[in-house]
């Protein structure tokens, strides 16, 4: 199976799993474990926007950092900026905010509900350039259905 095949059943099943009647934290929860036993990254989850701060929220990996500011690291600039980033080299984009030494590449989508950004989801891996613009059209998708 290519990426994109894995991707739509992926989506398939989050569209079941997603419970729109129960809290974000219970939906992002079981999004981050499911995105990880399809594609089984270095770190995987959510930060949510919480008294204009990125809050850590529910992740599948290493203990990661708790508090975020905006514009900082990929996840701070994917809020500011209300786009997704890709980062093929994070010790080459200015400010990473290193949690894991292991993490070499990264992706970040923000979450957006009525044109504000409520949530980022953030994809660490260990391998140099794992994500491109698939991955984005797909997780993009895939956090509109919380
Ligand atoms: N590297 C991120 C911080 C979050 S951790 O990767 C889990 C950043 O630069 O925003």
């Amino acid at each position: 199976m290519n990426k994109e095949q894995v991707y739509q059943i992926l989506l398939k099943q989050a569209k079941s799993l997603v419970d729109k009647q129960v809290d974000d934290v219970a939906n992002m929860a079981n999004v981050s474990r499911l995105i990880m036993e399809h594609f089984p990254h270095h770190w995987i989850g959510f930060y949510r926007v919480v008294n204009n701060e990125l809050i850590l929220g529910p992740f599948n990996g290493p203990i990661a950092c708790t508090r975020i500011q905006l514009g900082k690291g990929v996840c701070g600039t994917a809020w500011q900026l209300q786009q997704t980033q890709i980062v093929a080299d994070v010790h080459q984009f200015p400010g990473h905010i290193a949690c894991s030494a292991l993490s070499n590449a990264e992706i970040v989508v923000p979450c957006v509900r009525n044109n504000e950004v409520y949530a980022v989801l953030d994809i660490d891996s260990t391998e140099f350039g794992a994500f491109d613009n698939v991955d984005a059209t797909y997780l993009e998708e895939l956090v509109s259905y919380l």
